[in-house]
């Protein structure tokens, strides 16, 4: 057999990798938002075959208002446009506009066990804090992000460290499906970032900031004016010592040095050297102004993207259908696999 050279001009590239991650449109996202995640995705966007989508399913797993949450939807959509994704390099969708969504959830629930679901901390949580409605869909809501993953056969996942425990399960499910029919899904790997991965409230330090806290002092919004987060920031809970380090005891400090790290650059020992001998006020002054600095560009193009529902509505048909044709191709090919009848 006639050897085959490669050349540059018959090469094949090698494939790039790809990465898939949602957020949840349940309220306005915040800074732990865009340091655990948003931030991540825009960087690593350059890199590799990306889609990124508002995950709007997920979030009637909690009551919602209708109004509310079609205002949330368009919200947060501006705002992945906002942090710079550019829709001409990456895919950029609402998840109830993509049907295969829900349908490979469904055939996913299937060959996913009720233990596997119950031993999950964000239900035990959740079904806690909404005691009064601990429904189905906040029970299999892991599988529905499985499906969000495993339909676009992403490699990688950038995500918050809570969302670790719903990737091995999107694992698990991805590999005993493919244990039965043969190779389907690609297995994907979370993306963690060193710093940012778990930015903690500012009102209470040993919980993470979190968009549906009820007290607005504990998070800053990615949307707040300068000086609302200069004050937040002033007045986050720190600790009677007062040495800027990272140390047990701490929680206060440690996260604000994380936050300052992630929108600086700086590492844990810069940060402890440009400190020393200096008090909380100064820091906290420091931290302030960069997350402001950060955020600046963010809820500037962010405004002007609200200003043109029309633009976005378009931008999120267009990332819709794109998306849709990559998701379809894997529903059938799962649906196949189950001895479905495709059309
Ligand atoms: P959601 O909407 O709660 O959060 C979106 C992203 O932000 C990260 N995050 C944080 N990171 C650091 N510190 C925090 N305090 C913080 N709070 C939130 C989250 O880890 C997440 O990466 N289930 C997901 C949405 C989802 C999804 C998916 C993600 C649906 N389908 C498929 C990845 C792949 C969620 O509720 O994220």
């Amino acid at each position: 057999m006639e050897e085959k050279i490669i050349t540059p001009e018959n090469a094949q590239p090698e494939k790039k990798k790809k990465i898939l991650s949602c957020i949840q449109p349940s309220g306005i996202p915040t800074l732990g938002n865009y340091l655990g995640a948003l931030k991540n995705w825009k960087l690593l966007s350059d890199e590799f075959d990306s889609a990124f989508a508002v995950a709007d399913l997920h979030a009637i797993t909690v009551r919602q208002d209708p109004k509310k949450l079609r205002q949330q939807i368009t919200e947060v959509f501006a705002l992945l446009l906002a942090i710079g994704l550019d829709p001409e390099k990456s895919i950029i969708f609402i998840q109830s506009q993509v049907p295969a969504h829900a349908q490979l959830a469904w055939i996913l629930n299937c060959y996913t066990q009720f233990g596997e679901m119950a031993r999950m901390t964000q239900f035990k949580d959740k079904s806690q804090s909404h005691a009064d409605n601990v429904n189905v869909g906040l029970f299999s809501y892991p599988v529905l992000m499985a499906a969000d993953i495993l339909l676009y056969q992403a490699d990688l996942v950038p995500v918050g460290a809570d969302q670790k425990q719903h990737l091995e399960i999107a694992r698990d499910i991805a590999s005993r499906f493919n244990g039965i029919y043969g190779k389907t899904f690609t297995i994907p790997d979370p993306y963690i970032g060193k710093q940012g991965a778990r930015v903690m409230s500012l009102h209470d330090p040993t919980k993470k900031m979190s968009k549906s806290d009820p007290n607005p002092k504990s998070f800053i919004s990615v949307f707040d004016e300068p000086n609302t987060i200069m004050k937040k920031i002033r007045s986050a809970v720190t600790d009677s010592e007062g040495g800027v380090y990272y140390g047990e005891g701490k929680e206060g400090i440690n996260n604000l040095m994380g936050i300052y790290s992630c929108c600086t650059g700086l590492t844990m020992e810069q940060i402890e050297k440009d400190f020393a001998g200096k008090g909380y006020g100064d820091f906290k002054n420091a931290v302030g102004e960069a997350v402001v600095e950060e955020l600046r560009p963010v809820r500037e193009r962010y405004n002007m993207l609200m200003k043109d529902q029309a633009y976005l509505m378009d931008m999120a048909a267009k990332g819709a259908e794109t998306a849709s044709r990559i998701a379809d191709r894997t529903l059938h090919k799962a649906m196949k696999k189950c001895g479905f009848i495709v059309k």
